[in-house]
């Protein structure tokens, strides 16, 4: 694997790829992977011929008092996983490389409705930094098909509707959730949690299967089953974000008659906020 740091480099060596006729799949990450990164590279080695992941923890997505400061970095690591599962390219640039202007000059992509709910809500101004670095990474790129892994739900409707609104000629993958044994979704944050929160932390999944499984029983009062889920988290010792059940198309809150539904949650546990989602097809 090649690692660059800088857009020239990159386009030097994506350049050639592309005049040999090569299919570029791109997986863009903020790094310290773990078995769902590798799992989208995995994809996207199976959809395209020449695979590039990037690392950059991306400053314009993270809110004043989050985690920019303690986000782990662990590149050589990094760079050791992404070599076993046979990426050919890491982008690994720094702030300077792509803010080149700094952050408050540069152009933003903001994808309206959509990043105003939910994590955009909770985190306002997330979704516009989130879907500004990608754009801004497929212009770097230039990947034939991008892969964003389930996990970051409404982060992958955000990148699907900002790809379709700016015309961008990239196919955009979804990929499923990569869990524990346990079932709790792999993620770079669980590594804030404690021995003992880690295993608190799987009852946000347990309460996501729960109320799976009454709506495909039936049950149709979703603010009640949404309260119940709330409650048996905070029961569990974490603090209430938000629990939506939501019309998966275009995630505004399910009705009845809805079929494609999927329930996003987050919820805080000691110095980690969580995320997880479950999709019903009814
Ligand atoms: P990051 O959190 O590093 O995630 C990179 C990619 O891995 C995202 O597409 C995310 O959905 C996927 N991913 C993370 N955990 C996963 C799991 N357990 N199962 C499946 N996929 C998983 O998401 C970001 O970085 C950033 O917002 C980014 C898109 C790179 C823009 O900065």
């Amino acid at each position: 694997m090649i690692t660059v740091h800088t857009i020239a480099e990159l386009r030097s060596v994506l350049n050639a790829e592309r005049r040999n006729g090569k299919r570029i799949g791109f997986v863009p990450t903020m790094g310290n992977l773990h078995e769902g990164h590798l799992q989208l590279i995995d994809q996207a080695k199976a959809s395209s011929d020449v695979v590039v992941s990037s690392i950059f923890v991306n400053p314009l997505q993270f809110g004043a008092g989050e985690d920019l400061g303690n986000y782990p970095r662990t590149l050589q690591q990094d760079q050791e996983k992404l070599e076993s599962r046979g990426c050919d390219f890491l982008f690994a640039p720094t702030d300077e490389e792509v803010y080149p202007h700094g952050r408050e000059a540069q152009t933003q992509v903001e994808v309206p409705v959509i990043s105003d709910l939910y994590c955009g809500a909770s985190r306002p101004g997330h979704f516009r930094g989130v879907a500004t670095v990608v754009a801004k990474l497929f212009g770097m790129v230039q990947p034939d098909v991008a892969i964003f892994g389930e996990k970051d739900f409404q982060q992958l409707m955000v990148i699907r509707r900002m790809t379709e609104d700016l015309s961008l000629p990239v196919e955009i993958q979804g990929s499923p959730i990569a869990r524990n044994e346990k079932g709790l979704a792999l993620s770079s944050r669980n590594g804030y949690l404690s021995a003992e929160e880690l295993e608190t932390a799987t009852v946000l999944n347990a309460t996501l299967r729960n109320a799976s499984e009454q709506i495909s029983n039936g049950q149709k009062d979703f603010a009640a089953i949404a309260e119940q889920a709330q409650n048996e988290l905070e029961q569990a010792g974490f603090e209430r974000d938000y629990y939506a059940i939501c019309r998966r198309a275009d995630l505004q809150p399910a009705s009845e008659d809805d079929k494609e539904l999927v329930i996003l949650a987050a919820a805080r546990l000691g110095p980690a906020r969580l995320i997880d989602n479950i999709q019903i097809d009814l």
